[in-house]
């Protein structure tokens, strides 16, 4: 059970918005209020870490990503000796964004107005006509503004802070739990951005709880056991463990597979026709099935526990992703904020798998829409479709807040843990 204490909070402009904690309900003000986002934005979002690009999108020297938070863009460069640095995206002479490429290989960064170049670790390179510039021979301040990153889990971590924790330390239990699964062997196989009206905490709470399973997504019931999922609650991050291939009802288990079990059985790599027994003999058959594929094609899974080459692991890392691993697959989300609106989320679904020796299909194109212009799968699009329906009963007048129950722990633990860093702990 989690306890807020009321607290106050200062809005940048020195308003103040006072957000009261009461009965242990949520106060809905934060999944609105204009300040909350920009108490957010200093107190939070710039003390984090945050998930940059997997590390084969930066695989050679030159290689660059551009990512995008709040008003922030960062640009991520492979170095001539292998590690990855990371820059405000930024030109130095007026602050026009630097890079407008999303991804590429430089060989030198020239900005679009003025043509004032850099090298791409960084250092100052050239300007037009520096001999209008007062002192320019002795400026020090001219190379790009640089950004903490490390490589950890397959891939690029950053954080906007000056003084960060390790990101080990950051990460805590987390880490180790990801690393079995070697994310810097996937390949990534899908990328979509999805602009969403909502807040990003009601996008990213929406994947942190299985308490919706059974009524929004009553199909799933019949590839997981819903009733055997697990929450753990580890410092700031959570980890909800989902057990597949299996039904959730006992009387579904004593019943031969169903249709939707036989496809998962398919998708795993079983084939359900060759298959004797019951819907609760299918995970075991699964597992080795997993396993043996694997071998074929020269992927170890040896790091991982039999379970787990069935279970979906979801580790939800503060504040706002959640990695999906399964032993082949990962599937990553990632919730970012509007720069100034409270009320917009650019959802990042990026898709992962692991071929081994099988041939390794063309990198897809990074795909951007609005909420309702693609679809999204029925599962993650009966998600989305909620969101906006979801963002404007926060706003009710009658509404009292949300009142959390134990299988919603990872949130309840979410707004700890930002209260954390909004009081400056
Ligand atoms: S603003 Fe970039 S060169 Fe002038
Ligand atoms: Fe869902």
């Amino acid at each position: 059970m989690c306890h807020f204490r009321e607290w106050e909070c200062r809005s940048a402009v020195g308003g103040s918005l006072l957000i009261r904690q009461v009965s242990q309900r949520i106060a809905k003000e934060r999944y609105f209020s204009p300040d909350f986002l920009r108490l957010e934005w200093e107190k939070m979002w710039t003390r984090v870490w945050l998930l940059g690009p997997h590390c084969r999108d930066l695989q050679n020297p030159g290689d660059f990503v551009t990512h995008e938070l709040g008003a922030e863009s960062t640009l991520f460069v492979r170095q001539q000796d292998g590690r990855v640095s990371a820059f405000y995206n930024v030109c130095q002479h007026r602050g026009n964004r630097l890079c407008v490429e999303n991804t590429g290989c430089a060989k030198v960064f020239r900005c679009g107005y003025h043509h004032w170049e850099w090298h791409t670790n960084g250092a100052f390179k050239r300007a037009f006509r520096p001999e209008g510039f007062a002192d320019f021979q002795r400026r020090t301040d001219l190379d790009l503004a640089p950004i903490f990153c490390e490589e950890k889990a397959g891939f690029v971590w950053y954080t906007l802070s000056e003084k960060p924790p390790s990101l080990s330390d950051y990460l805590g239990e987390i880490g180790p739990l990801m690393e079995p699964y070697q994310a810097g062997e996937f390949h990534r196989v899908a990328h979509t951005t999805c602009e969403i009206p909502c807040n990003w905490k009601l996008s990213a709470d929406v994947s942190n709880e299985g308490y919706h399973v059974a009524t929004l997504h009553p199909e799933l019931l019949q590839i997981l056991d819903e009733k055997a999922s697990t929450l753990e609650i580890m410092g700031s991050h959570s980890h909800i463990t989902v057990p597949v291939g299996i039904p959730t009802s006992d009387a579904a288990k004593a019943l031969p597979p169903s249709t939707a079990l036989r496809e998962t059985m398919r998708y795993m790599g079983l084939d359900p026709n060759t298959f004797v027994g019951s819907a609760g003999e299918v995970r075991a058959a699964l597992q080795k099935a997993v396993f043996e594929n694997a071998r074929r094609d020269g992927i170890d899974l040896s790091g991982l526990s039999a379970q787990s080459l069935v279970d979906k692991h979801q580790f939800y890392v503060f504040p706002n992703v959640q990695l999906n691993f399964f032993p082949r697959r990962l599937e990553v989300y990632r919730h970012r904020p509007h720069a100034a609106d409270p009320k917009v989320t650019f959802f990042d679904e990026e898709a992962f798998e692991r071929f081994g020796s099988k041939p390794v299909p063309a990198k897809p194109k990074h795909v951007r829409f609005k909420a309702g212009e693609q679809s999204m799968g029925p599962v993650m699009g009966a998600d989305v479709a909620l969101l906006p329906s979801l963002q404007k009963g926060t706003e009710s007048r009658g509404f009292r807040g949300l009142l959390l129950s134990s299988e919603e722990g990872a949130i309840a633990n979410m707004h700890r843990v930002l209260d954390d860093y909004l009081r400056g702990e």
